[in-house]
């Protein structure tokens, strides 16, 4: 139906420049989900990292479900004393007792960056994006863990014990 007069078509145009600049806003968040997010800053002392990633305190059984998925895939190289983990490897050190052998400092160094310690290590930098090779293009600039899965995964280890 055609608008007879200018009114209409004026609220037309409002209506679909509120609708492009939805469209824009939508977007922008979007891409907010989807750039990838600067690290967060980290201090090494000793063989530390003293000061958690985020705020949110690390939540043990989503580090639990961290480390068994395949993303970290912890299990390819370590065993953990959990009875519903058919297939570990050996290729480092049994997880068991980690928890007491290690303090939450300590075992975020070694998600974050394991290379610090031993540069010649086959574990990888979990929270780290530069100095690595052979990156697949989706995952340039991403760490492997984010801030928050780096430290459940602590959360996690604190429990082996
Ligand atoms: C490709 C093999 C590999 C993968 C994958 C791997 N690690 Fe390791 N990890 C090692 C090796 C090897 C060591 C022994 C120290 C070294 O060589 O740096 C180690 C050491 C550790 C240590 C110190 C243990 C101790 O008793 O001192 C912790 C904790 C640890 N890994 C946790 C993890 C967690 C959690 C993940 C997954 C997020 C993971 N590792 C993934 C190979 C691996």
């Amino acid at each position: 139906m055609p608008f007879a007069g200018g009114a209409p078509s004026a609220v037309l145009m409002r209506t679909a420049v509120g609708a492009y600049l939805g469209w824009l806003f939508a977007a922008s968040v979007l891409a907010g989900c989807v750039a990838p997010a600067p690290l967060a800053p980290y201090k090494v002392v000793g063989d530390t990292v003293p000061e958690v990633l985020v705020a949110t305190p690390g939540d043990p059984s989503r580090g639990r479900a961290i480390s068994a998925g395949r993303d970290a895939n912890c299990l390819l190289c370590h065993s953990v004393p959990e009875s519903d983990q058919p297939f570990m490897g050996d290729i480092g050190p049994p997880l068991a007792g980690v928890g007491l052998r290690l303090s939450a400092a300590q075992l975020r160094l070694r998600i974050v960056d394991a290379a610090v310690l031993n540069p010649d290590t086959a574990m990888p930098p979990y929270y780290r994006v530069s100095g690595l090779r052979n990156v697949a293009a989706q995952y340039a600039g991403k760490p492997i863990l984010t801030a928050q899965q780096v430290e459940d995964v602590v959360a996690y280890l604190q429990t082996l014990r």
